[in-house]
């Protein structure tokens, strides 16, 4: 990493801006300087990655100051999109990798997957209800390479945490670790889907004899 990026990075999370507005007030969304140092990390491994996170804020802004091959954003929301690219510009973090797509995950990520498109490395933050969760996963973990990372935030919410328990126990992929309360997985196998349950231990444990 040069020196300029990591002055950005620094620059970044000591000064993080309110790009969300949750309840009528401007909000920094779950960002924070422990899953900084771990997205960072791994992403810093994988040379010029191609990126892809449900849901865009301050990880849209930490991703492009890693200059990434290209950065895939969505979110359905269009004043999201022009607060990040313009806080992108107040602070001269390069935009160019970036491509937003102002729409909901489910919809975005089929078509992505569709058109052949690959990925490094993957965020899962955006709607953290069901289905969306696996919906966002089912798809980017057909895009992401073996070796590439999935990092999956909010692991504290019920709905997210049900994803984390059935990935640490499935053979494709490795638990890194977990950071506040974002997990980091590596993909270590290479298949586009998870197995039938009978390959899930976490179904299997957790399913009824009758
Ligand atoms: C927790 S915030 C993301 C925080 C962001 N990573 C950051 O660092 O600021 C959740 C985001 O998910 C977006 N979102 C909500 N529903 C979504 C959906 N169905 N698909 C994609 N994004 C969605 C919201 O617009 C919001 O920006």
């Amino acid at each position: 990493m040069t020196n300029a990026t990591l002055e950005r990075i620094d620059s970044l999370l000591a000064n993080l801006p309110k790009l969300h507005i949750w309840g009528g007030v401007p909000q920094v969304g779950g960002l924070n300087r422990q899953i900084a140092d771990r997205l960072v990390g791994e992403i810093a491994s994988l040379g010029t990655p191609a990126i892809a996170e449900t849901g865009a804020g301050a990880t849209t802004l930490l991703f492009l100051c890693l200059e990434p091959h290209e950065l895939i954003s969505i979110a359905p929301d269009h004043a999201l999109e022009e607060r990040v690219r313009k806080e992108a510009d107040a602070r001269g973090i390069p935009i160019d990798p970036l491509r937003f797509h102002r729409e909901r995950s489910e919809l975005a990520l089929p078509r992505l997957a569709d058109s052949g498109q690959r990925l490094d490395a993957a965020l899962i933050d955006g709607n953290h209800g069901w289905p969306a969760v696996f919906v966002d996963f089912c798809y980017l973990n057909l895009m992401l390479r073996e070796g590439g990372v999935l990092f999956v935030d909010d692991v504290q919410l019920h709905s997210v945490a049900q994803l984390f328990h059935l990935l640490r126990q499935q053979e494709e992929f490795e638990l890194l670790g977990v950071d506040s309360k974002l997990a980091t997985f590596r993909k270590v196998l290479d298949r586009s889907f998870l197995p039938d349950w009978r390959a899930e231990p976490f179904i299997r444990m957790n399913s009824l004899t009758l």
